[in-house]
């Protein structure tokens, strides 16, 4: 098993990483939580999968527990299941002293993590993520949230969590277009930070799923490193952290203007940090050659890179509600090289000259 802490001022906590570490949950709350009661929040696809396990642990170390399986998807991380769930953890006594686990994959991390940011003022939060995206990136940094019909994550909080349960053997169960939607994320952190990691990927990534997954433990522990110095140094996402944003702006507007029923999350980033590298390469901002080595990873991954047939209007209002611009002109993630980024301000604008006909080359026909 590796730790790793995410140092905060009076509220560090410790991220473990283990194969079979669910069935350890019981034995380790305890130890960082004592004799509590566990609320675990999970989802039906990880229910029949995990659940049974991780109460078992739980009932093995002498706490007692409730549970609750919530539709899986987007769509539940509503307003409505979070009034569901504040329904549950009245009807449990759930108490301040209690704890909620979130067990699954972002969209039950984010939600049960907004419903232990809120209920009787903030419990304490265990996150115990499933799938990639959530074990590199959602699990870790205390951002909850839920969704509402006009947007994504428009309501919701930073609450940490007390200890992260990150169990790579989850992995072998994730459907494959969600590992891919991880991988994105993956290749980001390589990308923004880690020229090795992005190095092992090229290494591994034409062998496929089975090859990558030879170096999980390698690559979550590179990822969740960078992730956790982050959050340590800019909690609450003012600064540095907005790094972790890279090809997200444009990738969000896609994902907005196709109502969120199009392009994965995944894919549309990919397409996102390829769309972005590109422009910066070409305006000297990027080492030459960049571009190419990035969108060649992708592909190897089967992550798409070219934009889809949006008309360009459309993509600049949606930009333009991103929650990371500054006034009207927009905070981009530009790449140096491949392992180092910086913080750019440019207006939406900057992305016009990949929608000119003279320059189409990254555009889906
Ligand atoms: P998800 O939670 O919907 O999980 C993807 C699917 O995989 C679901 O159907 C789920 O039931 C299933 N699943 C999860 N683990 C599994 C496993 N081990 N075996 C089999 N099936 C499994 O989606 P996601 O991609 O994990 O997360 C996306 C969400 O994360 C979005 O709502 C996004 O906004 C949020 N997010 C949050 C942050 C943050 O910092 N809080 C960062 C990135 C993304
Ligand atoms: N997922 C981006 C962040 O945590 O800031």
């Amino acid at each position: 098993m590796q730790t790793l802490t995410v140092s905060l001022p009076g509220r560090s906590y410790p991220v473990y990483i283990g194969r079979g570490i669910l069935s350890r949950a019981g034995e380790m709350i305890r130890r960082h939580l004592g004799e509590v009661t566990v609320c675990v929040i999970t989802d039906d696809h990880v229910a029949p999968l995990y659940l049974g396990k991780v109460i078992a642990s739980l009932k093995e170390a002498g706490l007692k527990t409730a549970s609750i399986s919530l539709p899986h998807g987007e769509q539940t991380k509503s307003l409505d299941s979070l009034k569901f769930l504040y329904d549950f953890l009245c009807a449990r006594h759930i108490t301040r002293k209690d704890v909620i686990l979130a067990l699954g994959g972002g969209v039950i991390g984010d939600l049960a993590g907004l419903a232990a940011a809120t209920w009787l003022r903030g419990i304490p939060l265990v996150q115990a993520p499933t799938s990639l995206l959530a074990q590199v990136d959602s699990s870790v940094g205390g951002k909850v949230a839920v969704d509402l019909p006009q947007g994504k994550n428009l309501v919701g909080a930073f609450h940490q969590p007390s200890l992260v349960l990150c169990d790579p053997d989850t992995l072998d169960t994730l459907p494959e277009e969600f590992w891919r939607d991880g991988m994105g994320e993956v290749v980001k952190y390589g990308c923004i930070a880690d020229e090795a990691l992005f190095a092992l990927l090229e290494g591994a990534a034409t062998g496929g799923r089975e090859a990558v997954s030879r170096h999980m433990d390698e690559i979550l522990l590179r990822c969740i490193a960078h992730k956790a110095g982050v959050v340590a140094q800019d909690e609450l996402d003012t600064g540095w952290r907005m790094t972790l944003n890279f090809g997200h702006t444009l990738g969000h507007a896609i994902e907005a203007c196709q109502h969120y029923d199009g392009l994965r999350h995944g894919e549309a980033v990919s397409i996102g940090m390829a769309a972005i590298t590109r422009l910066t390469e070409a305006q000297g901002m990027t080492a030459p050659g960049t571009a190419q080595r990035l969108e060649n990873l992708l592909h190897a991954l089967h992550l798409p890179t070219a934009i889809p047939d949006i008309p360009f209007g459309d993509l600049l209002c949606a930009m333009s509600r991103d929650k990371k611009s500054a006034g009207n002109d927009l905070r981009l993630i530009a790449l140096d090289r491949i392992g180092a980024c910086r913080i750019i301000t440019a207006t939406p604008d900057f992305y016009r000259p990949l929608f000119q006909p003279e320059q189409t080359s990254g555009r889906a026909e």
